[in-house]
């Protein structure tokens, strides 16, 4: 090998990775519209539930992985279980970060053209900022050249090293990212007519739940963690086995459910207070809430900051996705890091161009009947993802085995610990639940 394996300066560094690379898109630019079409409170109280249920063990069993093995995913699976086919999970989750990096890109890259487009102010009402959007995504130059310097940014970060690119980016990052959500927050909570939106989000209403509702839970809980995919795996790779798991599982769970439930306050009280409709899918954040901003006192301001916050929380979880697949050239290829990041950046550059285009030159080009941003995001988030965590939790709970996840898990706890209770979920719960999600997720888009 090139140069030493790397470990975080401190507990810290890893928990605010690994809190980074939770903290992204599905926080801000998901999580409310998905909050919003399933009726608000009753979501957020299922949610929760999927976060204690499925979210923590599997959290806890990747950061175990990882730290046992310090391998990237494929290497980790190989030291595990040698002479099997269980590595190709690894493998998957690798293809998976790419796949979702190509994309998670693209829309990152709207987010930074976004906070020039707040700058200069959004017009007004909803329709003129469909416009506006429809424009963006259609044109060519403009999505290409932020998608390409949003790689480059990422790539950057990668190659200068998991203390001195990673852990100092998100160490400088994350903070901002608090400090300006809850300007954001205090500015919508303060207007006037602004408790609608707080009762929409804390007041359930539970016939509005429907077995689909719980299956988004489950979904959101999985994409939302960055778990199923090997990101953790990596993370916990570089941990020392002096530091606490159960207690650092539980901080980046924490950060990542609170995040996403300011970013619910800094949306719909907004929207409630300025009187706009609640349900409008994945338009949410780039159509409806800049006509929020357009008719906001300062909402230029708020604008700028809004889309600075979210393109921060985009990049710290992009850091985590190429860091996936350059620490397996790196373990396995024995490439130099540096070589490694721009390599695989390039090609995922290059990868990310067809969702780039989709709305644009490639309007025309469909697969299964989606267009190419809705295909990348279903093969990764519908199928992958869920495919990769329920092959990691059987591998963890019939193969490696309880036993063996604990041990890890609590070696170096001073407080919490684990305990045998986390048994019937690894073996049979959570791969049975995730299991079903992607089934009907499937079924759903594919027979609709
Ligand atoms: N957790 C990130 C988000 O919420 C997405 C992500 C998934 C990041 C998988 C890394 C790995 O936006
Ligand atoms: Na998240």
């Amino acid at each position: 090998p090139n140069e030493p394996r790397e470990q975080w300066a401190s507990r810290l560094g890893f928990v605010l990775a690994a809190a980074g690379s939770a903290v992204g898109l599905g926080n801000i630019w998901r999580f409310p519209y998905v909050v919003g079409e399933h009726g608000g409170a009753a979501f957020l109280f299922l949610y929760l539930i999927a976060i204690v249920l499925i979210g923590y063990p599997v959290m806890i069993t990747e950061i175990s992985m990882g730290r046992s093995t310090q391998k990237n995913p494929v290497g980790a699976f190989k030291a595990l279980a040698p002479n099997t086919p269980w590595w190709l999970v690894g493998g998957l989750g690798v293809l998976t970060g790419f796949v979702i990096l190509s994309f998670y890109s693209v829309i990152a890259g709207w987010s930074m053209s976004y906070i020039f487009k707040a700058i200069a102010g959004f017009p007004e009402g909803a329709g003129a900022n469909e416009q506006l959007f429809g424009q963006h995504i259609a044109g060519v130059a403009e999505p290409l050249i932020y998608h390409f310097i949003f790689m480059v940014i990422t790539v950057g970060v990668i190659a200068a090293g998991v203390v001195k690119g990673i852990q100092r980016i998100v160490e400088l990052l994350m903070p901002i990212l608090v400090v300006l959500l809850l300007i954001v927050v205090f500015r919508g909570v303060t207007l006037e007519g602004a408790g609608e939106g707080l009762a929409f989000l804390f007041s359930p209403d539970f016939s509005a739940v429907q077995p689909e509702t719980i299956l988004s839970a489950i979904g959101q809980s999985f994409f939302t963690l960055s778990l199923g995919m090997g990101a953790i795996i990596t993370y916990g790779s570089y941990l020392s086995s002096k530091d606490e798991v159960p207690n650092s599982a539980i901080q980046i769970i924490g950060a990542d459910t609170g995040i996403a439930i300011l970013a619910g306050l800094a949306i719909f009280p907004a929207m409630f207070a300025l009187g706009f409709e609640t349900t409008q899918g994945p338009g949410l954040v780039f159509i409806t809430l800049p006509a929020v901003f357009a008719e906001m006192p300062m909402g230029e301001l708020f604008g700028f900051l809004f889309f600075l916050l979210l393109s921060i929380a985009a990049l710290t979880s992009a850091i985590s996705l190429l860091e996936v697949v350059a620490a397996y050239v790196i373990d396995e290829k024995n490439w130099p890091r540096k070589k490694a990041a721009a390599v695989v950046g390039a090609i995922i550059f290059v990868v990310g161009i067809p969702p780039a285009l989709h709305a644009g030159v490639l309007s025309d080009v469909t697969i299964i009947g989606m267009d190419m941003l809705d295909f990348y995001d279903f093969i990764s988030d519908s199928i992958m993802l869920p495919l990769g965590g329920v092959l990691t939790v059987i591998f963890a709970g019939h193969v490696w085995g309880m036993k063996n996840v604990a041990d890890e898990a609590n070696k170096g706890s001073r407080g919490l610990k684990i305990g045998h209770w986390m048994e019937p979920l690894l073996k049979y719960v959570i791969p049975l639940g995730v299991l079903i999600v992607m089934i009907v997720g499937i079924i759903d888009t594919l027979g609709g």
